[in-house]
């Protein structure tokens, strides 16, 4: 599904180049950091089947790996592919186990998550989310979407807020496009409303993804989960991060390690702007360990360090 074209239109691509899987990959037209996992190992699939060993197929799979640098999925799931070249069929079936395990991992996550969220915040908590975290980010069903739906289905969710997401809207054009497929109530805030309307206790709880987890359990994501967090921990209600294992970089010791993609002025400028206005414009942030009450991942709940 081609991620830019919604919520107008559902239109998929059919993607058989490295270049053009790149290219969709840094337009975010697939993105959610365990959907560029899947997508990364299977566009070593791509590339086996493209190229000879050489020059052309290295070159291919460091374009690839680097298509973004912040979510460590992709990288993750790219090395994993390597490891079985040159068998197009050993490269293909590893890339399709990196898809279901990123399906049971949602399952997972959404129950733990739920029961965390059941425990923490009571009976039918309005939850705020940040980006997009449902299906379109990962295979099926989500990290933090995943535990929203599961909610919804236990009977044990007042109602979503999702927050735009600025720049790209994530938020206002995916997430809201999800929930309303799933009959799930819900309203559209802008993203700097995030904590007034935890002061003012509208909100349960935050609950969203990540793109990377760190050893000393810092939670990288998307610009403005980390005002989100100031918020929660102000209102005192908590933050939740959900996640797949496969997003936990114990190789990073801390957020400070990670590398911030910045996407240049013109996403934030825009049209709005006068021509020719700069713009400062990282696509995360990092929310430190300390503002984190838990991160739910597909085999364990955690506060603190990832690596404890
Ligand atoms: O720039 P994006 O849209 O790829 O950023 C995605 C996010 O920040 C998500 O919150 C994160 O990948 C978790 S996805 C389940």
């Amino acid at each position: 599904m081609d991620q830019t074209r919604l919520p107008g239109e559902e239109v998929y691509l059919r993607l058989e180049t490295v270049d053009g899987l790149v290219e969709a990959i840094r337009r975010l037209r697939v993105r959610g950091a365990p959907a560029l996992g899947v997508a990364g190992a299977l566009g070593v699939a791509l590339a086996a089947k493209q190229f000879e060993a050489g020059r052309e197929r290295d070159q291919a799979v460091h374009l690839l790996r680097t298509a973004r640098p912040t979510a460590v999925n992709l990288a993750r799931g790219v090395e994993r592919a390597v490891a079985l070249l040159p068998s197009f069929e050993a490269v293909l079936t590893e890339a399709l186990r990196v898809r279901d395990e990123e399906i049971a991992n949602s399952r997972s996550m959404a129950q733990r998550g739920a029961d965390l969220v059941q425990s923490l915040c009571g009976a039918a908590p309005t939850l705020l989310t940040h980006c997009n975290t449902g299906g379109l980010a990962t295979v099926v069903d989500g990290t933090a979407l995943a535990v929203v739906f599961e909610l919804h289905r236990r009977g044990a969710l007042g109602g979503v807020i999702a927050s735009e997401t600025r720049p790209l809207l994530q938020g206002a054009r995916l997430t809201t496009w999800e929930l309303r497929k799933a009959n799930i109530p819900h309203r559209l805030a802008v993203d700097s409303a995030g904590p007034f309307l935890m002061a003012r206790g509208e909100v349960g709880a935050v609950i969203l993804g990540a793109d990377r987890i760190c050893a000393n359990g810092d939670v990288v994501n998307k610009i403005g989960s980390y005002a989100h967090a100031l918020g929660a921990r102000a209102a005192g209600i908590p933050f939740i991060c959900v996640a797949p294992e496969s997003t936990v970089d114990l190789a990073t010791a801390s957020g400070a390690d990670v590398e911030i993609e910045d996407r240049g002025a013109a996403e934030v400028a825009g049209a709005t702007a006068p021509e020719g206005t700069d713009a400062v414009n990282p696509a995360f942030d990092v929310t430190p360990a300390e503002l984190v009450t838990a991160v739910v991942t597909d085999r364990r709940t955690f506060s603190g360090r990832a690596d404890a």
